[in-house]
């Protein structure tokens, strides 16, 4: 009977034990997400005042030298850490990133709630269940030379993006938001 009764207590330690660990190891991703979110976002700013400089022509090859590198940066970190990486905007420019309705829901509440630095939870994506690190995106004088107004857009995004909404922003206005989703199962 008293074995039985340790056997029952140590099972409990242990699989309490797991779920502990489970949950370091969950912080700690979240944590790296976290981290990684923010440096994507610096990037993006730090390239864009970099190479967007008062009189100097913004074209394809400025493009592919800011956004572009933010997408190498993207790529590699969602293959290093095995997450899966989502820019999203209500206005998108590429289709892929339009927010689905639950990403537009987030938009709203960092709209409503300017103090508001992050949204962490869990999420279903594509019907796989992810732990979801979302923070904003805003916008600097360095972007609008391609999300500023409509007519002086660069003619390469233009002709590109026939189905564009991500212009008319103005300074401090919310972009968009990257989600970095942690899977689960
Ligand atoms: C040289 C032009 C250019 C500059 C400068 C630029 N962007 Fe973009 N941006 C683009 C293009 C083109 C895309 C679409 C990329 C794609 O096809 O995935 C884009 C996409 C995005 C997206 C993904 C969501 C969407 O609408 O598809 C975000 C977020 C974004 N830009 C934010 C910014 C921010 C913030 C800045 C300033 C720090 C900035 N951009 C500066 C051209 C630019």
């Amino acid at each position: 009977m008293l074995k039985r009764v340790f056997a029952a207590l140590s099972l409990i330690t242990f699989t309490c034990g797991v779920a502990a660990a489970d949950d370091i190891a969950l912080a700690h991703r979240r944590d790296n997400a976290e981290a990684d979110a923010v440096e994507i976002i610096s990037m993006r700013s730090a390239l864009a005042k970099e190479f967007i400089k008062p009189g100097a022509e913004v074209n394809e090859e400025t493009f592919k030298k800011v956004c572009g590198e933010v997408g190498k940066k993207v790529k590699e970190i969602s293959e290093r850490e095995g997450v899966v990486i989502r820019h999203s905007a209500v206005k998108s420019r590429n289709p892929k990133n339009s927010a689905t309705p639950e990403e537009a829901v987030l938009m709203e509440r960092f709209e409503k709630e300017k103090k508001l630095k992050g949204i962490d939870e869990e999420a279903f994506f594509d019907g796989k269940k992810y732990f979801r690190v979302t923070r904003p995106i805003y916008v600097e004088k360095a972007c609008l030379a391609c999300h500023g107004d409509k007519d002086s857009r660069p003619l390469f995004i233009k002709e590109k993006y026939p189905e564009d909404r991500a212009y008319g922003f103005k300074t401090g206005d919310l972009r968009g938001l990257i989600s970095i989703l942690i899977p689960l199962d």
